[in-house]
């Protein structure tokens, strides 16, 4: 529903409200007042009032007969019919899935197979749209998303051009960027959001005990937004973080960090393992639910490919880049006059993309 269609509102408060990515009565009424009133020019007082009207309008503002409740979650394939299997179906829209591991364990490897198959139609395991990638390390590659493509079958120039990527430098930039989500979910018709990886910038810039709170404070607010985005545009979102090691006595435990904040904000908490900890001997993985709202604790194995994520080492490639190679076109016998109509046809051929149909 439309801004405007909010009796209270001001004509002036729309266009505000839209240039910081609130675009609709849903988004609005699922905002914190604390953050509407950050925005210049829109008070305390009626940012309240805006998120308590839209409430109003969406019958936030009274219980619901629980048999009304719709659940429209779709599933996007992770490339392992495994992992999907212990997922039931695969990564979730509406909610936040944070997979943790060591280094190595696969994460920026599930995160670009996702980049990949989101853009599948729905009833091949895709979500049929566009990707926000959010990527903190610098660890995006475009080749490896060509070959993720070109597995699956898919034009890698298609894929890439519904890619759409930030390198983030700072904490700050991060959440800039988290906010700016929103607008690009609807402008470029985004069903998934990665950010790869949630936490490593922050571990760098809020150093020791002092700064916890002020992390922790961040944290929950990039939580709560990307929470509230999937939910109001139903879109998957892929949040990758790191382990830090525990000693338990004579053992040493890999846990995520990020604290409480993280595992009670994630709706799916997945352990990626390797087999065997500093030898990269193998490239077989498995998957761990450790937390899931309606999912028993279970496991799963896949493998690193060098296209994405499989259920084995082999990889197969589906695009056949001959048939989609345009034919290199002929020399003409030199002839002192060309003819105009032999212009015309190669011009046409050079046009039309035979990639287009795939
Ligand atoms: N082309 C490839 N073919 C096969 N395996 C590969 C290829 N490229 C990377 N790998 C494997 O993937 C591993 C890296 O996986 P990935 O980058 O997904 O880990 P990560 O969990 O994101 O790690 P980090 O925490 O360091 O970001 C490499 O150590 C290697 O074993
Ligand atoms: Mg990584």
């Amino acid at each position: 529903m439309e801004l405007a269609e909010l009796s209270s509102i001001k004509p002036r408060q729309i266009k505000l409200l839209q240039e910081n990515g609130i675009t609709d009565i849903k988004a609005l009424s699922m905002s914190v007042p604390g953050d509407l009133e950050e925005i210049e020019g829109i008070s305390g007082k009626a940012s309240k009032k805006l998120i308590w009207d839209a409430r109003d309008v969406m019958g936030m503002s009274s219980f619901k007969q629980v048999s009304e409740i719709v659940e429209n979650y779709d599933f996007l394939t992770t490339g392992s019919k495994n992992f999907d299997e212990i997922l039931n179906g695969g990564v979730s829209t509406g909610r936040l899935t944070e997979v943790f591991g060591a280094f190595k364990s696969g994460k920026t490897n599930l995160a670009h197979t996702l980049a990949v198959t989101c853009q599948m139609p729905i009833n091949e395991g895709g979500l049929d749209g566009a990707v926000l990638y959010i990527d903190t390390e610098n660890t995006f590659s475009k080749s490896k998303i060509e070959r993720i493509a070109r597995r699956f079958g898919f034009n890698p120039q298609k894929i890439l051009g519904n890619i759409y990527h930030a390198r983030i430098y700072s904490t700050d930039h991060q959440f800039q960027m988290i906010r700016a989500a929103e607008q690009a979910c609807i402008d470029k018709n985004a069903r998934l959001i990665v950010v790869d990886s949630l936490m490593a910038l922050m571990r760098s810039e809020y150093v020791g005990i002092g700064m916890l709170a002020a992390r922790q404070q961040v944290l929950n607010k990039m939580i709560h937004e990307l929470s509230r985005i999937a939910e109001t545009h139903n879109v998957a979102v892929l949040l990758t973080n790191q382990v830090a090691t525990f000693m338990k006595g004579t053992y040493s435990a890999n846990d995520a960090i990020g604290g409480n904040i993280v595992a009670h904000g994630c709706h799916f908490r997945i352990q990626f393992k390797t087999k065997g900890f500093s030898a990269n001997t193998s490239l077989e993985r498995s998957a761990i639910i450790v937390d899931a709202p309606d999912l028993p604790p279970e496991v799963a194995s896949f493998f690193i490919t060098e296209a994405g994520i499989s259920d084995s080492e082999k990889v197969e490639y589906l695009f056949d880049e001959e048939k989609a190679t345009p034919p290199a076109k002929k020399k003409s016998p030199k002839k002192k006059k060309s003819s105009k109509k032999k212009a015309v046809v190669s011009k046409s051929a050079e046009l039309s993309d035979p990639l287009e149909s795939l």
